[in-house]
């Protein structure tokens, strides 16, 4: 995918937009939440002073809530590749495939089996191995190959057999950046009429989603990873959310996608989703609708975000005792490097004196630590781009990490 970044990616007009860089934080942590643009804020306070009242009242205000919600269900379904009527809204991804799981586990029997993966944040995990405890479900694992961190997707002709109910398996690693042929896999699990769930919240900010050519019967997307506010999101085609029949209040909607979500729902949080959204498809100038918006925008900001990658790990790697965790084949924009004489937690915490963040320890990717043999020792320290990524904020990184290990030993 050849993108100019010259004449493309203006990073100081991306960068004006976000008023939290103002204070020149290299903010490097956005697997751990990203910052958010004014148009995002915009969204939600205008919202706010607007006037909201809950849905389906016989006024103004709640008729633009419920225009925020349809609003944002579309604009997930533009990111994903889904269909609006098939997004279900709620605080976080955790939240939300626990609540899926619990649904799904109701049509297993024992003896049933699902598959997830040792390269997955926790949360595509455990919600999976809980539900088939409950329902006295077999659970299967997938391997990650541990110096690359490679998930090969040949494992899953073994994994998936006949008694498969469900594969849960992540798009990307939110530790390594490790992409995985979630296609494949796919296509496997399909063969033996099992579901695909995939979380994609470690890849959405980084690439392009398309729901039907990944396969994915579920996807999941957290918009506080894509400059968004604190929501998550479950696509699903509205079929497949029919045949699903999970806890609800007895005068709550049964309809779908509404009876999967519990409660009152962060009504200005949908205004900034949509503006998020909004946000992602116009990084990169040029018209089309949302959908070819995103496209065109997301291309470039993978393109660059591998440039940028690239050359962060090729000089990291030069220096002394700076050594990098996993080689996977294709990543997105997360490096993650742990140094000899220096945990990681001290990594992290030098480098936020500097104005330098970036996250440290397990990340949640709690399986993978184990597999790595890092888990017991600090994890690894984890570096994140996103939209507003300058290079100097990268240049800061390497001259940090390079007087680090030049002098590691501090009283
Ligand atoms: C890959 C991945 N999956 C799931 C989660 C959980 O997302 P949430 O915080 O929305 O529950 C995270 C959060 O960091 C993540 O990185």
């Amino acid at each position: 995918m050849l993108v100019s970044m010259d004449t493309t990616w203006d990073i100081e007009r991306i960068r004006s937009q976000y008023p939290a860089l103002k204070d020149g934080t290299a903010y490097l942590d956005g697997a751990g939440g990203t910052q958010v643009p004014d148009c995002v804020i915009e969204a939600i306070c205008e919202a706010h002073r607007s006037g909201l009242s809950n849905v389906h009242g016989p006024f103004a205000a709640s008729r633009r809530s419920v225009r925020l919600v349809a609003d944002a269900r579309t604009a997930v379904a533009d990111l994903t590749g889904g269909v609006a009527g098939g997004v279900v809204l709620g605080p976080n991804m955790t939240t939300l495939t626990y609540r899926l799981a619990a649904a799904l586990a109701r049509t297993w029997v024992r003896g049933d089996e699902i598959v997830v993966s040792e390269l997955d944040h926790d949360a595509n995990v455990r919600p999976w191995v809980q539900a088939a405890a409950t329902a006295g479900a077999t659970v299967r694992w997938a391997r990650v190959d541990p110096l690359t961190t490679d998930l090969s997707a040949g494992q899953y002709g073994e994994l998936v057999t006949s008694r498969t109910r469900l594969v849960a398996v992540a798009a990307a690693s939110n530790l390594i950046g490790t992409m995985t042929d979630v296609a494949a896999i796919s296509r496997l699990a399909h063969a033996a009429g099992a579901l695909v769930y995939v979380d994609a919240v470690a890849a959405a900010p980084h690439f392009r989603l398309d729901m039907g050519l990944m396969g994915a019967d579920l996807i999941a997307v957290s918009a506080y990873k894509w400059c968004g506010p604190h929501a998550g999101a479950v696509v699903a085609s509205p079929e497949l959310l029919g045949t699903l029949h999970p806890d609800k209040l007895e005068p709550s909607t049964n309809d779908v996608p509404e009876r999967f979500e519990l409660g009152t729902a962060g009504l200005a949080n949908m205004a900034g989703i949509t503006a998020a959204v909004d946000h992602l498809a116009d990084l990169v100038a040029g018209g089309g609708d949302r959908r070819e918006r995103l496209d065109r925008s997301l291309a470039a900001l993978t393109a660059r975000e591998d440039t940028l990658v690239r050359g962060t790990i090729r000089r990291l790697t030069g220096l002394p005792g700076v050594r990098m965790v996993g080689a996977p084949t294709q990543r997105t924009g997360t490096i993650c490097f742990t140094v000899d004489s220096l945990a990681p937690d001290e990594v992290a915490a030098r480098l936020g004196e500097q104005g330098i963040n970036v996250w440290s320890g397990h990340a949640y990717a709690w399986e993978l630590t184990r597999a790595l043999g890092i888990r017991d020792t600090g994890g690894a320290v984890r570096v994140t781009l996103a939209p507003y990524t300058a290079e100097s904020d990268l240049d800061r990184l390497v001259a940090a990490m390079a007087s680090m290990v030049a002098e590691p030993a501090r009283s």
